[in-house]
């Protein structure tokens, strides 16, 4: 492992390759690492203090927030919003956008769409969770007030994406459209090093994550697919290992880095897929593609064409490795 490089100076690394640049995406990925620190903090303590279990409040989608949903949330929406780079963000656990579009967040470019705590069922057993961002200039005037279409963008427009993995330890991973590098978090220190740097994704995997329990409710070919990976196939490496987390961000992950494919299909209780476009799927997608992989709501449906119509669409959701992709799609077809 490279333990030399930080995250900060990987960022002004980068910052220094585009003349011109306003700074403002570093000062924003400063906000986003901070809040991470502060979240890994939490849940690394998480059964010695009172923070795991239920809020006792449903988000707009019906779901229950947990203490570390809020706490995450929170967090991660303070910190966008000190450092006069964020004009507003969208989160799964807010039920609107929430502006931050006057005083010193006035001249503001960009907008951050956010999953703060992802794979929230995880937290009371001690199992991986993570947060997902998303990150957009805005289309509004600068200077007026941030509007809905600022957040409803196609995930192809996003200026920079990634995720933090809060597991047996802490990375962030994130792309700004030009390949996908990996950071450990070092937390006697504090600082995130470049531990993962222009991570591939395998074209084939041997991986396949699926919630079977909701199997007899797929559709037709996503059942064929399952089929198809529980076969016996030596040429093609089959039957393939079945891994489910149930936490996006951690299958992603391990999917990520020894090939694999993330499903999340419509059922009878997620008529259109259970997740998020704009908070968990657009950003998830950028990275798949950044790193050789691919991500789809269906046959020719890439998630980064998806013009949204709302804030908390969901969609079904195929993503991992190339040739998984492509092979699910031909069942679906
Ligand atoms: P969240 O905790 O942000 O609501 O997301 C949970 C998502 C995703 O991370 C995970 O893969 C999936 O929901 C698990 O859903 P099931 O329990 O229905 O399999
Ligand atoms: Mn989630
Ligand atoms: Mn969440």
């Amino acid at each position: 492992m490279q333990t030399t490089k930080t995250l900060g100076e990987f960022i002004i690394e980068r910052q220094s390759q585009y003349p011109g640049s306003s700074g403002a995406l570093t000062l924003l990925f400063s906000s986003i690492r901070l809040a991470a620190k502060v979240v890994h903090r939490e849940i690394n303590k998480a059964g010695l203090v009172d923070i795991t279990g239920a809020a006792g409040e449903e988000n707009i989608q019906g779901e229950q927030q947990q203490k570390l949903d809020v706490f995450a949330n929170d967090r991660f929406k303070t910190a966008l919003a000190a450092r006069g780079v964020a004009c507003g963000i969208a989160s799964e656990e807010e039920d609107n956008y929430v502006t931050f579009d006057e005083g010193h967040n006035k001249d503001a470019q960009y907008v951050v769409l956010m999953d703060p705590l992802d794979g929230s069922s995880n937290i009371d057993v001690n199992v991986s969770v993570g947060t997902i961002f998303s990150i957009y200039k805005r289309v509004s005037p600068t200077g007026e007030a941030v509007t809905e279409a600022d957040f409803l963008q196609p995930g192809k427009d996003q200026v920079a994406a990634g995720y933090v993995i809060y597991g047996s330890s802490t990375m962030l991973v994130y792309t700004t459209g030009n390949g996908v590098n990996g950071f450990t978090y070092d937390p006697s220190l504090g600082v995130f090093y470049l531990s993962h740097p222009n991570m591939q994704m395998p074209q084939d995997g041997r991986i396949y994550s699926v919630n079977e329990g909701n199997y007899i409710h797929f559709p037709a070919g996503v059942k064929k697919y399952i089929k198809y990976c529980q076969e016996e196939d030596l040429a093609s490496h089959r039957p393939y290992t079945s891994r489910y987390i149930g936490s996006l961000v951690s299958d992603f992950h391990r999917n990520l880095i020894k090939g694999g494919i993330y499903l999340y299909p419509t059922s009878s209780s997620y008529p259109n897929g259970k997740l998020r476009l704009l908070y968990e799927c657009n950003p998830i997608a950028l990275i798949a593609e950044q790193a050789g992989g691919s991500a789809s709501a269906g046959p020719n449906q890439r998630i980064l064409d998806i013009k949204p119509t709302e804030l908390h669409q969901r969609v079904p959701f195929f993503v991992g490795s190339k040739n998984m992709v492509a092979k699910v799609e031909e069942f679906l077809g």
